[in-house]
This record gives structure tokens, C-alpha cells and sequence, in this order.
């Protein structure tokens, strides 16, 4: 039932800061300040690689999960797209876990991924919104999103419930490894904590962003840049606005820039820029000022201090509240999903059924 939605994706993204709140539950002690001691088939301390395989969007999920597990429990992390892992048949030392992600627990090739770790005798653990999944069962644990059943093709509070699990982990991960104090922790929980609150302000952004989509609908090609956890940003929402209004477009890591991307730039480029106000936001302003000097019409996503510190001219910027760095991706994907829904919207596609697409990729 969409209720008094126009498609299950718009639900979808409104849903968000409920669904967030309730998977932070499941991994977050709220009241003690602390990341839920999980019965997990390894054990943090002692693991020296994770191996995370997912698909589409809950590869970027992965990908955003690797810069937190490295950067707050110093744990190496190997990602890979699963339909390359499974055929790379790449050397699994005995000190490594393996961890997929996946919101049907029924994609092929993720699912042939977790089979060859499970014969690599790897100890596996699944992120999964459908809890009686192949991939549910088939795990040593299972880490569930409790998004609620996700209806529209593109995926969207699966995405951000994958993006709450990961970080409530790389927490956990970081407390049992010895790089996250107990005063950093209750830190970092409080800041978890505020995702659901911030969520339903971003998803309130949504008339500008309809407008800024009314004009990103007449473009070809659209370039998007980020830096850090905004490069998996970038590529998800490249990934949504392709699969949803079939425009071209592409998700680049910003200082990419210049290594080819740069020759496409014209006065008819559109460039989603993803940069909140952070330690690296001067070196994505350098990246802007080249787009803005070919012409490149760019749109800014970012906070209130971004907004003045950007030196650039932009066509639209839009401003999110403040936002703690660990929930920023968490966050900055909602303006992402929306970019891409209202655009589809106005081109007139089908929203929750895009041509070509499956929900539950179940062939490789
Ligand atoms: O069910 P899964 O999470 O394993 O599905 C993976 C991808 O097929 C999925 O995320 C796909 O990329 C979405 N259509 C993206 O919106």
C-alpha cells in the first residue's frame, strides 16, 4: 500500500528516519552509550581482514563500510563488486571474516560469493533485509536491516539501514580492537543516535530538490563527485538516476577529476557535487573551480558552512543541516535518492519498475 504516496519509492525515502531508528535499536544500547556486544562467528580483536561482496547499491553500502572499519577499528577491508569476487578466487587467510550485503538475500552472484567462503571455511556474516533469505540461512550470523519489505526496484531504506549497520559495526570493531575509548564511544553512539532526527529534516529538503531535478531532467549526461565516503556518494547516485530516468551518468572520486572525466566538462555538463563541510573540503572546492572554469553548470550538495566556504559559482546548492561526520553518508544519500526520483518523475518513467531491472537479481 503506498498510502498517500505516488510510488513505493517516495514512501520509501520517507520512511527512512523510522526505519533507521529501529535498525540502530538492534546494534546500538542507546541508554549506556555503547555499540551492542554482538554474537558474531569471529571475533574483532583478533581478525587481521574483512572481506565484504555485495551488488549495485549494497556494494556502495560495503564501500562506504570499508573507509569506516578501517578508519575507526583500524581494520583492513577488501571490497569487491561479488559477481568479480567469485570468479577472482582470491587467497582467504584464516584470520579473515567475510561479511555480504544484501537487502533480497537471494542475488546470485553474492550468494555464490558467500558459498565460496564458506568452502574457503571463512566464518561468514550476512547484512539482509529478508530474514528467511538463502543468504540468511546459509550464514554464520545474521545482521538484519530492519528496513521492512522494500518495494520500489531502486533501493533506498535498505541502503541507509545497510549504511546504520555497518557504522553501529565498525563502532563494535573499533571498541574490541582497542581504537575507540569508552569516552569516544558513547561519543560516537550519541552521534549515531541523531541519524533519525537529521534524516526527517533532510527528507524535508525535498521541494528544492524538485526543483533542481526539473532542470537536471533536460540534461544527457550528468557528472557526479565526491570525495572520501562521498565517492561511494557519488557512484549511487550515478547508479539511482541512471536506473531510474535511463540519463546517463556517471560517479567519479573528485580528484579523479582531472586523470580523464574533466575532458567531458562543457557548458552543458551538469556536476552533482556531494561535500559537506569536512577536513578534505578544500581539495573538492580545487575540483569545482575546475569544473566552473569549463563552463560545468554545478550543483552543491552540502551544510551551511560548505555553502559559505565554496567560492564557486554553482546553480543550486543545497544546504543540510550539521551533520556528525559518522552519520554524514548516512544522511547525504537522502538528497542523492531524491535528486534521482524527482528527475525520473519528470521524465516521466516508471519509478517503481524501471525497464530492464529485477528487484531480486536471482541470475547471473
Ligand atoms: O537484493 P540485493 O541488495 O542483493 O540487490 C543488489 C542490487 O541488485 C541492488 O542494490 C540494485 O543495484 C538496485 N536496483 C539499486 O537501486
Amino acid at each position: 500500500d503506498k498510502g498517500n504516496h505516488r510510488h513505493f519509492m517516495h514512501k520509501e525515502i520517507h520512511e527512512q528516519p523510522e526505519v533507521i531508528s529501529h535498525t540502530l535499536g538492534n546494534y546500538i544500547d542507546f541508554t549506556n552509550g555503547k555499540a551492542k556486544a554482538l554474537e558474531l562467528p569471529w571475533d574483532f580483536a583478533k581478525i587481521d581482514r574483512l572481506a565484504i561482496s555485495a551488488c549495485g547499491t549494497a556494494y556502495l553500502a560495503g564501500l562506504i563500510g570499508k573507509y569506516w572499519f578501517e578508519r575507526l577499528a583500524r581494520l583492513p577491508v577488501d571490497i569487491d563488486i561479488a559477481s568479480e569476487f567469485r570468479y577472482r578466487e582470491m587467497p582467504l587467510s584464516k584470520n579473515s571474516a567475510a561479511l555480504f550485503v544484501s537487502q533480497s538475500g537471494e542475488t546470485a552472484d553474492t550468494l555464490a560469493s558467500l558459498r565460496y567462503c564458506r568452502k574457503e571455511g571463512v566464518p561468514i556474516g550476512v547484512v539482509v533485509n529478508v530474514r528467511e533469505s538463502t543468504m540468511a540461512r546459509e550464514a554464520d550470523v545474521i545482521l538484519p536491516t530492519l528496513a521492512g519489505p522494500e518495494i520500489g526496484v531502486a533501493s533506498t531504506k535498505a541502503f541507509t539501514c545497510q549504511l546504520s549497520v555497518m557504522a553501529a559495526l565498525a563502532v563494535r570493531a573499533g571498541v574490541a580492537r582497542g581504537h575507540i575509548s569508552p569516552d569516544e564511544e558513547q561519543k560516537l553512539v550519541k552521534q549515531l543516535a541523531e541519524a533519525p532526527r537529521l534524516a526527517s529534516q533532510v527528507v524535508k529538503l525535498e521541494e528544492q530538490i524538485e526543483k533542481v531535478s526539473r532542470d537536471l531532467a533536460h540534461h544527457r549526461d550528468v557528472l557526479y563527485l565526491g570525495r572520501d565516503t562521498n565517492f561511494p556518494l557519488a557512484l549511487e547516485g550515478a547508479l539511482k538516476l541512471k536506473e531510474l530516468s535511463y540519463i546517463h551518468a556517471e560517479g567519479y572520486a573528485a580528484g579523479e577529476l582531472k586523470h580523464g572525466p574533466i575532458a567531458l566538462i562543457d557548458e552543458n555538463m551538469p556536476v552533482v557535487v556531494i561535500a559537506p563541510y569536512d577536513r578534505i573540503f578544500e581539495k573538492t572546492v580545487s575540483n569545482m573551480q575546475e569544473v566552473a572554469a569549463r563552463g560545468g553548470k554545478i550543483i552543491l550538495i552540502t551544510d551551511k558552512k560548505g555553502a559559505e566556504k565554496s567560492t564557486v559559482n554553482t546553480i543550486d546548492t543545497i544546504v543540510l543541516p550539521d551533520v556528525p561526520e559518522i552519520i554524514a553518508p548516512i544522511l547525504y544519500a537522502l538528497p542523492v535518492q531524491m535528486l534521482a526520483y524527482f528527475t525520473a518523475v519528470f521524465m516521466g518513467t516508471d519509478v517503481d519498475q524501471p525497464r530492464n531491472l529485477a528487484k531480486s537479481v536471482t541470475v547471473e
